[in-house]
């Protein structure tokens, strides 16, 4: 197929595009190239005959029926997408902006163009954190930060396309995906290179939450299936059945490292914090799909790729990303605590104490 791919040059995205590659399709990027688009994420593929880049935005509803028609696409997957929960806190009004009026403005012109497959990807975080149990996708929303809140209402729009035109959409949620090429303000890619430099890793709250990590390969692979055996006006969430609390996967990483535990520190906890997400992945593998990456293998070859791809990182954590660094963690990291330490106002359970 001819296939726009949104936000290419994005984490889930660039991965998306070089599987798409590999399996013989017609690959368009289409990426605004903010801050967390990166060309150094697509170097290898940039020659390819098979391949092109646009730079644009989904809210530009020109730029997109250009590219649409230029290169006669004939499917698009809609990665484009402002992700960080903790910068949706800072300044929600881009998370509005890109991940409900450019998805309208995305699937709007798609339609128009005759597009015989559109895909949302989306995020378990719609349904919001639930103690027990796993989500379907028949649940209610129930999104808490302004960026859940903000990909629900895409997710809301994308539906009901399917509903009023019968145009073919699908939905993916998937849950917290790791590997190479991150941006790293999130948790996994920032505590990986932070232990590498010896600084500190900041813990929010307790450390307890707990998430459901999953493989970008395993991501992108149920994206692809999901695009072409998918029931249209279908959602379909997407886990990896790795559920972990976050300071088991931080202990994991600083072993895989060779690094002290004692670099942990517990600090002021994420406003709105979702304890747990959980999702159930059934719909999906009946369609066919299942993850392949075992967590603790995955987490190894990531913790590998960063401490071997390091010219990648540090060209972003010396720009943008540092002023963003101080006011994210600078006051939290001034007035942190030792995991562990007895002192600690939130001091830990016996069961994960660190010493
Ligand atoms: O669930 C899927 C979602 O996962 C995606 O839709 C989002 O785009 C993605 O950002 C992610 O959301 P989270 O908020 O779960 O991811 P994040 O990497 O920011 O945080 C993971 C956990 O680690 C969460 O419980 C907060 C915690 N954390 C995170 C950071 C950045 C810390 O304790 N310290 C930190 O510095």
């Amino acid at each position: 197929m001819r296939i726009l791919v949104t936000g290419g040059a994005g984490f889930v995205g660039s991965h998306l595009v070089r599987r798409l590659l590999g399996h013989g399709h017609v690959v368009v990027n289409f990426d605004a190239l903010r801050y967390s688009g990166n060309p150094d994420n697509l170097t290898d593929v940039a020659g390819h005959a098979r391949y092109a880049f646009v730079q644009g935005d989904i809210c530009d509803a020109e730029a997109v029926a250009q590219a649409l028609k230029e290169h006669r696409i004939e499917a698009v997957v809609n990665c484009a997408a402002e992700t960080h929960v903790d910068r949706s806190i800072l300044d929600p009004s881009m998370f509005a902006k890109t991940d409900v009026v450019g998805t309208g403005i995305l699937l709007e012109e798609a339609r128009k163009a005759g597009i015989q497959r559109y895909l949302q990807v989306s995020t378990d975080e719609v349904y919001g954190s639930i103690d027990s149990g796993h989500s379907r996708e028949e649940d209610l929303l129930a999104p808490r930060s302004p960026y859940a809140a903000s990909k629900a209402g895409g997710d809301l729009l994308t539906l009901s396309y399917w509903t009023t035109y019968r145009f073919p959409v699908l939905v993916t949620r998937g849950s917290n995906t790791y590997g190479p090429n991150q941006y790293p303000e999130k948790f996994i890619p920032l505590f990986v290179t932070n232990a590498i430099d010896d600084q500190p890793l900041p813990l929010y709250g307790d450390g307890r939450n707990r998430r459901d990590w999953l493989s970008v390969f395993d991501h992108c692979a149920a994206i692809e299936h999901v695009l072409a055996h998918g029931e249209p006006g279908t959602v379909y969430n997407v886990g990896g059945g790795n559920e972990r609390e976050n300071i088991a996967v931080a202990d994991a990483l600083l072993r895989h490292l060779k690094k002290a535990t004692s670099l942990i520190r517990l600090v002021q906890d994420r406003p709105g914090h979702d304890r747990r997400y959980a999702v159930d992945c059934g719909r999906l593998r009946k369609l066919g799909w299942e993850p392949t990456v075992e967590f603790e293998e995955g987490l190894r070859a990531t913790v590998d790729w960063y401490q071997t791809h390091q010219a990648w990182w540090r060209k972003i954590k010396s720009g943008e990303f540092r002023v963003y660094y101080e006011q994210m963690y600078r006051q939290r990291l001034n007035l942190a605590t030792r995991a562990g330490d007895d002192n600690s106002p939130q001091a830990p359970t016996t069961a994960w104490r660190i010493r």
